[in-house]
């Protein structure tokens, strides 16, 4: 079931909202794609993660569960009265940064808890992290993407963000339905209508929803919601003296890509946050066998790969008495577009540089990619017509990095940018020039850091940070 909701006003993106019953679409092949352990335990159970434009993922755990596999460093300890399980005091962390090139992590101090908290990151590349719970909760902690030496190790302190740029309106969707807000006049400009069925789609029937990428100089763009569960489904599965109830989740299978941005994480209908008992289908469990149910993340690395962590927790870290136990594991997925039998078509950045500083550019500017094929330079050196149907169609994506979390990913953004059709120019030995034209506004791209991909047919290169001002 597909319901299409059109509107404009002025120059305002139309809002369009594709809401996926899923009965009709087939799921995803299981085939494609390949997952790997990276770590049986980092020490923290990752529930919230974000990756920044120095390649280091930042993970939080929650702070209220007592003490974590993982101890600060230097015999450092945390001291909050506040925290419920060890108001004396606890040694141990709950927050690591990832760093994605060497594969290895190191502790972050956390004071206040950040369970079920928000963030994202500020124009000039800071992590803006907001809220928790209890002592957490009126919190706002930030983290600037550091050059990453051990002595740097601050951990999280306290600024207030910058206001968010751009002039757009903010689709707000709750339950089984939405609108589109003025924010600046705070005026409700547009209500839809309710969804058919009616069935709530988020907390706690958990469901999910992804911006569709915008193509170039956009008149609208599409929200798709998914997932969800029968009205009544919750209560039901609470009942302590009655049987319980496990009503079956609203059908979050929509096409993979989706399934990829939205996570990788649970199928519960009804969240019993915290408690880890509910089963997660059997295809929701990576090849590794770890289950992720509703308190695990993913993000979108630059190399393409999706990094995957966390689960429902428990108290203590309980590691033994429960069906799903706390899991501490870190995964990756490389999706079937990083297959080796891709490498021969897979574009290489070659300037500006993939590990150099972001690329800093301008609303509305041209940007200029040098990039080479493999296939292609084969050819040209066996003296060939010069790479021939090595090189498709090629596309220039823009992705912003998100903050993910309870199977949301907060400011996520793809955008496909304008790349003329004489504007990808062959250069020597298998190199070629691609321009791409830069979103107008910040309504397209709030300003900040992106990772920008070069992709022939549907293989992307390694990603470039950019910095869009
Ligand atoms: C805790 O960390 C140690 C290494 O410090 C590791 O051997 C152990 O497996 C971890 N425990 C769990 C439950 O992950
Ligand atoms: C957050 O701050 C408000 C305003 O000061 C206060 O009323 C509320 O109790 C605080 N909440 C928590 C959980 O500390
Ligand atoms: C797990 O939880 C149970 C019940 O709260 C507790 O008795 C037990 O000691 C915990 N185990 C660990 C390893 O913390």
């Amino acid at each position: 079931m597909e319901l299409r909701l059109l509107y404009s006003r002025g120059r305002r993106l139309l809002v369009r909202l594709l809401l996926l019953a899923c009965a009709g679409i087939a799921p995803a092949s299981a085939a494609g794609g390949r997952w790997e352990l990276l770590h049986r335990s980092i020490g923290v159970s990752a529930m919230h993660m974000q990756l920044l434009h120095n390649d280091r993922v930042i993970i939080f755990d929650r702070t209220d569960f007592g003490r974590s596999n993982l101890s600060l460093p230097g015999g450092r300890c945390r001291v909050n009265p506040r925290d419920k399980v060890l108001p004396g005091g606890d040694c141990t962390a709950h927050s690591v940064e990832y760093h994605v090139a060497s594969n290895s992590f190191r502790p972050l101090f956390l004071f206040t808890d950040t369970w079920c908290s928000s963030g994202t990151v500020a124009p000039d590349g800071t992590l803006v992290q907001t809220g928790g719970w209890l002592d957490g909760y009126n919190n706002t902690r930030t983290m600037p993407a550091c050059a990453g030496d051990k002595s740097s190790a601050t951990g999280p302190r306290s600024r207030t963000p910058s206001p968010p740029a751009g002039d757009g309106s903010l689709f707000i969707f709750a339950s089984n339905r939405a609108i589109l807000l003025d924010y600046k006049s705070n005026k409700v400009v547009r209500t839809y209508p309710v969804l058919a069925g009616g069935d709530p789609r988020n907390y706690p029937s958990t469901g999910s929803s992804v911006l569709l990428p915008l193509k170039p100089n956009p008149t609208e763009a599409e929200v798709l919601v998914c997932g969800g569960a029968p009205k009544g489904s919750y209560p039901s599965s609470r009942h302590r003296h009655v049987t319980r109830t496990f009503v079956p989740a609203g059908d979050v299978r929509a096409d993979q890509d989706h399934r990829r941005l939205a996570g990788v994480g649970h199928r519960d209908n009804a969240v019993a946050a915290g408690d880890g008992r509910h089963d997660p289908a059997p295809e929701r469990r990576a090849a590794t066998g770890v289950p992720r149910l509703y308190h695990s993340s993913v993000v979108l690395l630059r190399d393409g790969r999706l990094l995957v962590g966390g689960s429902n927790p428990h108290i203590y870290y309980n590691f033994s008495d429960a069906r799903f136990p706390t899991e501490l594991s870190l995964e990756a997925f490389s999706p079937e577009y990083l297959d080796p039998s891709n490498d021969m078509l897979r574009p290489r950045i070659l300037n500006p540089s993939p590990t150099g500083a972001a690329a800093s550019v301008t609303y509305g500017a041209k940007l200029a990619l040098k990039f080479s094929v493999p296939a292609s330079a084969r050819r040209r050196r066996r003296g060939g017509a010069g790479g021939g149907g090595s090189l498709g169609v090629v596309s220039v994506t823009m992705v912003a990095p998100s903050f993910t979390t309870h199977s949301f990913a907060m400011n996520q953004r793809l955008l496909v940018l304008e790349v003329a059709k004489t504007a990808v120019v062959r250069g020597l030995a298998g190199t070629y020039y691609v321009s791409a034209t830069m979103p107008a506004t910040a309504v397209l791209a709030p300003p900040g850091y992106y990772m920008v991909f070069v992709v022939n047919g549907h293989v992307p290169s390694e990603g470039i940070w950019v910095h869009v001002q």
